[in-house]
Parts: structure tokens; C-alpha cells; sequence
């Protein structure tokens, strides 16, 4: 979690005043550093992270570009992480936003006034891997990312930009016009963008170190959950027994996490969650927002009931091009 800490801060304010800023996409301003576009909170917390981050033993690491399905795996490897010693009727999933059940290590996002008190070694990050802390990269830590296909994380982002802009007034279309927002993302502008260069960071490691990374896809999770949960739970060190698989024990934390089920509970209909932004004389500055802009639709394939031919075509040619001769296919 985010540790304030005055030195770190004024090293941020120092580099913020250095690098290239671009105030005209998104919700939030948006600052260049190592190659990568990110808000100005995340830089802090990410600075702060290098200085002040140590892993836990057996430390597990989801990460993801935002909107690739970074709650749903928070959820269900917290679920396969704690199910010896939480009761499925009392499962913190049930009760608390998922964001509240796995903390981002460069960013407080905070939906329940209470901390959870259980101890598991899991947090998340939206890091791209060649910033992220070195406690981390030279760690035996394990890492699950996540990622999806540009068409459908891009339509997500531009339906979460609207929903947390509070401009509930005006249509998303007046708040952003789509065409205009796939400008800023095809141009790399997008929070932790270039999109595709965060992904590829993560297949390079993945590709070197596979005992360490666990590279997914939004689209094979949706397809085949059983296998992925399955592929998740051994490569973190939790493994289900032959006897929980045949008490239906991964179904059951499969059902917990599924979209229908986590966007009924009314934890997630209703509740606020509190992102800090930094902290200033006049104490922590903060944007709330509702938890229910984290689940949506769920599906793989919803751009096509939002972009274009064209848009899509052409988002699929920045695909082909920047994959090329990865050995990485969306
Ligand atoms: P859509 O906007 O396409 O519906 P992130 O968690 O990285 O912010 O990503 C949000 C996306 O994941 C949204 O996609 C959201 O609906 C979807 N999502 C949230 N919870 C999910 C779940 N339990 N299962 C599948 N998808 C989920």
C-alpha cells in the first residue's frame, strides 16, 4: 500500500516538474515517465513503492493495465489464496469491493473504513515491469498479470472515464467522443499507456522467467475458468487438492467471482470507494466514485457494439504492428 514519506515526495515533485504532462486526456493528467503515460498519484505511489515495498514471503503480484479484468482477478486469487481459513458465508469478497480485499501497491483505493485484518501475501500493481520496484523483480515474487484485447479494454476505459468523471449530467459521448478517445489511445495516452508496451513488458519476463510470471488473457479466463483458476492456484502455491475438485470447490470460488455474482452484491451496487490523490497541506486529497463503475458488462466482445469498422481495424493494425515477432497473440 501507498506509504506517504516527505523525502519520496519531494523527489516527485522535482521529476514532475521535468517531464512531459498532457492535461487534455481522461479523467486525470497525464505524466510521461520511463516510457510510460501514468496520473500523477500513481507516479507518487510507484516512487514510493521502490523505496518502501518488501515482499512477504511466498509474496503474490496480480498486475494488468486498468480495465483488462484486474478485479475479477483480484477476486479470484484472493478466493483461492484464503479459502483455509475464511468461511464461504463470511468470504470478505461477500462484503468489501474486491480493490479492498488486494491492495495496489502504488495507489490507496479505499472502499471499506476498516482495514482488512487478514494476512495475505497478495497485492496488486498497474506497474509496467520495467518500473516496478526492484524488490520485486530481483524477489522470487509471483507475478499473474492479466491482459485483454485493446478493442475491449479501450471501450471499457471509455465507459469507466465517464462513469468516474462525475459528469453524470452529460452522455458519455458529449463528456468524451469516442472518436476522440481512441485518438489518445492509439497515441499511447492512456493511463500506464502505451497499452500495448505494458503488456509486452510483462510477456518479455514472462517469456524469460515462466516460474515466475503467469501471463493470462481476459479472453481465455472467460472461456475456459475452470482450467485458468486451476493454472492460477498451482502457479501461486495453492493448488487444489483431488478432494476439493471433487467437492466442487473450484466451481464454488469461480461462482463467487463471476460477474453476475459480484455485480449483484450490494456492496458493489452501492458503495463508495475513496481514490487518494495525493496529500497536501490541507490533509489527503481525494475523488470518490462509485464501485459499481468496476463491473460493467463482463463480456469479451462488447466493441462491437461501439466502435466502427474502421476504429476497430484500426486498432487492430497498431496490434499487429506492435506484436510483431513477439510471439504474443490478442
Ligand atoms: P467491461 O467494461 O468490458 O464490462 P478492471 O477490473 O481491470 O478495472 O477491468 C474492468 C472490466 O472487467 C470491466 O469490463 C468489468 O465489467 C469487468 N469485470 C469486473 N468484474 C468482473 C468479473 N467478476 N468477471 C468478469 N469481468 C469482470
Amino acid at each position: 500500500e501507498y506509504r506517504f514519506d516527505p523525502t519520496t515526495h519531494n523527489k516527485f515533485k522535482e521529476i514532475m516538474s521535468t517531464i512531459p504532462r498532457r492535461e487534455d486526456a481522461w479523467v486525470f493528467d497525464l505524466y510521461q515517465y520511463e516510457g510510460f503515460w501514468c496520473n500523477s498519484f500513481q507516479l507518487e505511489g510507484m516512487l514510493s513503492a521502490r523505496e518502501h515495498f518488501k515482499p512477504q514471503p511466498n509474496q503474490v503480484i496480480v498486475s494488468s493495465t486498468p480495465k483488462s479484468g484486474t478485479t475479477w482477478l483480484k477476486a479470484l486469487t484472493f478466493a483461492i489464496m484464503t479459502r483455509f481459513h475464511v468461511d464461504e458465508s463470511t468470504n470478505p469478497l461477500l462484503t468489501r469491493l474486491a480493490h479492498d480485499c488486494v491492495p495496489f501497491i502504488e495507489v490507496n483505493l479505499c472502499s471499506s473504513p476498516q482495514k482488512l485484518n487478514l494476512d495475505v501475501p497478495l497485492v496488486a500493481t498497474h506497474i509496467p515491469y520495467t518500473s516496478l520496484p526492484k524488490s520485486i523483480t530481483n524477489s522470487s515474487c509471483k507475478i499473474v498479470y492479466i491482459c485483454r484485447d485493446p478493442k475491449d479494454a479501450f471501450v471499457s476505459l471509455w465507459h469507466f472515464n465517464h462513469k468516474t468523471s462525475a459528469k453524470e449530467e452529460v452522455s458519455a459521448m458529449e463528456d468524451f467522443p469516442l472518436e476522440d478517445a481512441l485518438e489518445f489511445f492509439c497515441q499511447g495516452l492512456t493511463p500506464c499507456g502505451p497499452y500495448w508496451d505494458h503488456l509486452l513488458g510483462y510477456w518479455r519476463a514472462s517469456l524469460e522467467s515462466p516460474e515466475m510470471i503467469l501471463f493470462l488473457k481476459y479472453e481465455d479466463l472467460k472461456n475456459d475458468t475452470v482450467f485458468w483458476v486451476k493454472k492460477i492456484a498451482q502457479f501461486v502455491g495453492y493448488s487444489f487438492s483431488l478432494e476439493e475438485e471433487n467437492k466442487g470447490v473450484v466451481q464454488k470460488i469461480i461462482d463467487l467471482c463471476s460477474f453476475e455474482h459480484m455485480s449483484s452484491l450490494e456492496v458493489n451496487k452501492s458503495g463508495m470507494v475513496r481514490l487518494e490523490l495525493g496529500i497536501t497541506q490541507d490533509g489527503v486529497n481525494t475523488y470518490e466514485f462509485k464501485n459499481s463503475a468496476f463491473f460493467r458488462k463482463g463480456k469479451v466482445g462488447d466493441w462491437k457494439n461501439h466502435l466502427t469498422p474502421e476504429m476497430a481495424r484500426r486498432l487492430d493494425q497498431i496490434t499487429e504492428q506492435k506484436l510483431a515477432g513477439s510471439g504474443l497473440t490478442l
